[in-house]
This record gives C-alpha cells, structure tokens and sequence, in this order.
C-alpha cells in the first residue's frame, strides 16, 4: 500500500468537476483516507512548491494555486502515485492520454485540473505539508 496527495486545483473547483475527479479516484481503487477544501495563502503555495522557485512558471504557478479554493486529499492503494498520475495524464493537457483528467477538463498546461505527488519522497512531504495524522483515516 502506498499514499499519496492529490489535490484538485482552483481551476478543477471552480469548473466543477470535483464529483468527476472522486468519480475517477473511486473507480480506481484509489482510497480516500483524508480530504479537505482550503484556500492557500502566496506564501503557503510558495513552500508546497519550493522545488519550482527557479523555474519561469513559479510565480503564476503559485498565483493560480492561489486564486480560489482546492480539494486536498490523501489516497491510498497499491502502487497509488504512479496510478494516479496516470489518471490525470501529462502536465500539458494537449499530450495527456485520451481519457485522463488532464485531457478531459484542462485548458491549459498550467490551470491543469489537478496535482499528485511524484515520488514516495514528495508524497510524505506533501501529505504532511497539509494534513496531521488526526486527520487521516485508516
Ligand atoms: P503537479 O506537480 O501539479 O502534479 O504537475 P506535474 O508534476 O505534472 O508538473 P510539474 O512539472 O511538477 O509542474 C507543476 C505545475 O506547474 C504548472 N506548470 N506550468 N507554464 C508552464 O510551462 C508550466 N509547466 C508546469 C502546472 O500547473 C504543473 O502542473
Ligand atoms: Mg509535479
């Protein structure tokens, strides 16, 4: 059993599709053991994704992870951060495989719908970034 973060970016909220993206999640034996909605602060999306800070994107990437409220989760299966990266599909929604998150519901490589962990290693990081062990179930 692994787990890993998923969250469901303001883009995702504020479109609707936070049924749709649990649909998925459910349908795959990705088990929620944790969920809540919140709204980050500049300087809490600034930390969370302090691995960009060089990177062109980091200060719109935090600006959009800012700009409405998420749905963070912490899910939990066999193999989770690998298969639910491949449920959401690649970063750029316009190469994401046919029937992902990405490809479904993004509209545009930043304002991608949703974010999962990459590794074991950002998994713990980011599931102790938003969530104590009161509030993971299991
Ligand atoms: P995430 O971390 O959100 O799950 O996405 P990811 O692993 O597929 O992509 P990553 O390289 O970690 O990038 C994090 C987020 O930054 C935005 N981005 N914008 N403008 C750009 O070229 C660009 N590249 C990345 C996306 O929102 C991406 O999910
Ligand atoms: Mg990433």
């Amino acid at each position: 059993m692994e787990r890993t973060l998923s969250i469901i970016k303001p883009d995702g909220v504020a479109r609707g599709v936070i049924g749709e993206v649990i649909k998925r999640l459910e349908k795959n034996s990705l088990n929620i053991i944790g969920m809540k909605m919140l709204r980050m602060t500049k300087a809490q999306a600034e930390s969370f994704y302090a691995v960009h800070k060089e990177k062109p994107f980091f200060d719109s990437l935090t600006n959009f992870m800012t700009s409405g409220p998420v749905v963070v989760m912490v899910l939990e299966g066999e193999n989770a951060i690998a298969k639910y990266r491949e449920i959401m599909g690649a970063t750029n929604y316009m190469e994401a495989a046919e029937g992902t998150i990405r490809r479904d519901f993004a509209s545009d490589i930043e304002k991608n719908v949703v974010h999962g962990s990459d590794s074991p290693e950002t998994a713990a990081f980011e599931i102790g970034f938003f969530f104590n062990s009161l509030e993971i179930t299991g």
